[in-house]
């Protein structure tokens, strides 16, 4: 399972990236909107940190699809690997399959059903974004349908591939990976949850400790 940040700030974005795990920013208009910036400020500002071949996901705002698709064309020409994400509605399906046609990798967003999952990769969408915390929000289990659109693309041999948002926690992007999500997409504060572990710290000082002991 490939590692995204769900972020639009440059800071998060660096830090996370140094790291050498992270092969795609994902961002929203919610996302986008806490920076402050301009859409195409934002995304040039990461562009010119991460590596060309690093995806970058931006949201068309629009509501009908000829809008969607005109947006979508804009988004795509900002840079390559430039991922157009469109809601999971029939006016976004709409938008999807167009530019889908033009060779235009679109992501199907705010999905929350296995429906809407199998449209999307109908319409030609080359990822779905399933929302996990959202769905675990309403008091059903988002892990389930992560599950279940995994099997679905695995017995369909559906090119299209599941990029789960909404993560909230370490154990959520651990179930993803056993539930066959090809991409978690991770704020940056998670990612650094996964990272430390108290053992780790206190092995570490143990280990310098020692070491001044050691005759030199
Ligand atoms: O990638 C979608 C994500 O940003 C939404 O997360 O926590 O607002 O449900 P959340």
């Amino acid at each position: 399972m490939k590692l995204f940040i769900d972020t639009a700030n440059i800071e998060e974005i660096k830090d996370a990236y140094s790291l050498g795990i992270v092969s795609g920013v994902t961002t929203n208009p919610s996302i986008i909107a806490r920076e402050g910036k301009k859409f195409e400020d934002a995304i040039a500002e990461i562009s010119a940190i991460v590596s060309p071949e690093t995806l970058i996901f931006g949201e068309v705002i629009s509501l009908e699809a000829d809008k969607m698709v005109e947006e979508g064309r804009a988004i795509n020409k900002i840079r390559p690997n430039m991922i157009v994400k469109i809601p999971t509605c029939k006016e976004g399906l709409k938008a999807v399959s167009i530019l889908s046609k033009e060779g235009i990798k679109t992501c199907c967003t705010l999905c929350f059903s296995a429906g809407q999952a199998l449209l999307a990769s109908a319409a030609g969408a080359s990822y779905v974004a399933p929302f996990v915390g959202r769905v675990d929000d309403i008091g059903w289990t988002g892990m389930e349908l992560i599950q279940k659109i995994a099997d679905m693309f695995a017995i369909q041999e559906a090119p299209t591939q599941i990029v789960a948002a909404s993560t909230r926690n370490p154990i959520h992007v651990i179930d993803l990976a056993l539930a066959g999500a090809d991409v978690a997409t991770v704020p940056y504060k998670v990612l650094m949850q996964m990272i430390d572990h108290p053992l780790t710290k206190s092995g570490l000082d143990k280990f310098l400790k020692d070491y001044e002991k050691i005759p030199k």
